[in-house]
């Protein structure tokens, strides 16, 4: 959607009520609407493409305004009844799309995906946003409202955008009782904003306003058990609860200065049911209070253990899906070198370490020390697999790539730099050892003979954002690397977060770049830049 006014065009005042027929999905949980024909883009939420609404202007820039839908004259097929009652105009932010059966919600990601491949990265790639394990379409929101019933109240919602560590939403647990319903009851960690009360709550959209919530419906069943939400904290400024579902371990960590909250909130924390208690300070370090400070998490097979401060995904099926995927896409061969980078507890090395053998090699990098202790620890049965402290630019420019022949790309939503692409392409001058003599000291022979400068043979970059994926697209591409395969799971149901899995092969000299691969760009010859 462009941005561009048309001259002339006037945007309406904040609070002017609206009669809008709404127009595709956009990025961020909402549909774009326009007044007239080349009008100012009204950005609409809790609307679904092609309903006609009445609408409340929110917010009004020089540029665009965003307006919550406040009541529905027409309906979308795919609209359901919200199952929370924060869902709505002037409620909880946590969730984007809980007035959306879950089909409708992977089929709006996949066309923001598909907008952002083409807008963005010039690609034109249809992709599948696929469900996860226990939310797929059997249960949870598939019940539609109807026509024109106003279905979408007249409050409004809010949130934190952010898809990994924290945010979620409120509700009065319909669905975290018992947690099974699709869609619902996935969110392993929530973090709870403390108001000066004391009560923790929900922030509203776009907004530092905190909403009293009970349990929220989209939280797991362990966490909504910790009741965080029926206890004061005065003092503290979050708390935030996360729970490992294979183990059933629940970790509570306190934020705030320590002074203030460890008069108030202190007796909270230490009658809160959970394993583990930690308190965070101004400086952000985590001091144990209770427990052993780590998490024992389940995917592939086998367990992790993640510390409270270390990345782990919030759904409880998606790192199993993610590891499954990774090594397909990658396709790992005994004696292989992989890398694995922004690798955290080290999931995906643990995986390739395995699928590699003790005659491969798996070189993983993350900057978080609890993170590398994590990972050194989950990694101490495949000793040919390695953790290495650092940013990831710095230590390929001293280490280079190891040898290694696969990468797995799993960084923080703002993506890649653009140094760790040149880094991973073996520019001259960028600091890459191609040659292998690297941070592993691998520098085995690759199994295939026919690769770039870098030495890579195969990428797969997980992402959860497609907009900054798409960027980075464009510069592999500048970089001679090719999109080959996309996927996308829905590791975040009734929000507009996705996660994407791309892989990518050198464009020239690969046997690869010959064959079509499911999923791939279906017209690469109109991959042709384009801006924003
Ligand atoms: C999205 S998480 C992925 C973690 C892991 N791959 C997983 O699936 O559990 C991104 C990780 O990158 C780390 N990180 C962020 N910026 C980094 C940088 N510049 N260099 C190294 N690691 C970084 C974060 O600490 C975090 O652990």
């Amino acid at each position: 959607m462009s941005l561009v006014e048309m001259p002339g065009a006037q945007l309406p005042a904040v609070g002017a009520v609206l009669e809008l027929t709404v127009g595709e999905v956009a990025a961020g949980g909402c549909c774009a609407a326009r007044q007239e024909p080349g009008g100012p883009v009204i950005f609409v939420r809790h609307a679904l493409p092609g309903e006609r609404v009445r609408v409340r202007v929110t917010q009004a820039t020089s540029r665009l305004a965003r307006a919550d839908a406040i009541e529905i004259r027409q309906a979308s097929p795919d609209r359901v009844a919200p199952p929370c009652p924060h869902a709505r105009p002037g409620g909880c932010g946590g969730c984007d799309w809980q007035h959306a059966s879950l089909p409708a919600q992977r089929s709006l990601k996949a066309e923001v995906i598909r907008q952002q491949m083409r807008r963005i990265a010039g690609l034109d790639c249809a992709v599948t946003v696929e469900s996860l394990e226990g939310d797929d379409d059997t249960g949870g929101n598939t019940g539609n409202v109807g026509d024109g019933d106003g279905a979408a109240g007249d409050g409004g919602a809010a949130g934190d955008d952010r898809a990994a560590g924290d945010g979620s939403a409120a509700g009065d647990g319909s669905a975290a009782d018992g947690g099974s319903a699709a869609g619902l009851g996935w969110r392993t960690r929530v973090r709870f904003a403390v108001r000066h009360d004391g009560r923790t709550g929900l922030r509203k959209h776009r907004s530092h306003d905190i909403i009293d919530v009970g349990a929220c419906p989209i939280a797991h069943p362990l966490v909504t058990e910790t009741a965080v939400t029926r206890r004061r904290w005065p003092g503290a400024k979050s708390v935030e609860v996360l729970v490992a579902v294979a183990s059933g371990e629940r970790a509570v960590v306190v934020t705030g200065p320590p002074a203030r909250w460890n008069s108030g909130a202190r007796p909270a924390a230490q009658a809160i049911g959970a394993d583990t208690v930690l308190a965070a300070g101004t400086t952000g370090r985590l001091v144990s209070l209770r427990g052993r400070g780590y998490l024992t998490e389940g995917a592939a097979g086998r367990s992790w253990r993640v510390s409270a401060g270390t990345f782990w995904q919030v759904h409880p099926a998606a790192a199993d899906a993610l590891a499954a995927a990774v090594l397909g896409m990658l396709a790992p061969l005994p004696g292989d070198r992989a890398l694995d980078l922004y690798c955290g507890a080290g999931l995906f090395a643990g995986v390739l370490a395995d699928a590699v053998g003790p005659d491969g090699g798996v070189v993983g990098v993350e900057e978080n020390a609890a993170a590398v202790r994590d990972a050194r620890h989950n990694l101490r049965a495949t000793p040919w697999a390695q953790v290495h402290r650092g940013d990831v630019a710095a230590v390929l420019a001293q280490g280079g790539l190891s040898g290694a022949s696969l990468a797995v790309l799993d960084p923080p939503r703002t993506g890649l730099p653009r140094a760790v692409i040149d880094l991973l392409r073996g520019v001259p001058g960028a600091g890459t050892d191609a040659g292998g003599t690297g941070a592993a000291g691998a520098g085995a022979a690759s199994t295939d003979g026919d690769r770039t400068a870098g030495g890579l043979r195969r990428i797969a970059y997980v992402s959860c954002d497609p907009a900054t994926l798409a960027r980075d697209l464009v510069a592999f591409r500048a970089a001679g690397w090719r999109l080959a395969e996309l996927r996308a799971f829905d590791a975040f149901p009734m929000t507009h977060h996705v996660e994407c899995l791309a892989a990518l092969v050198p464009d020239v000299g690969n046997p690869d770049a010959a064959a079509p691969v499911a999923g791939a760009p279906a017209a690469p010859a109109a991959e042709t830049e384009k801006a924003g």
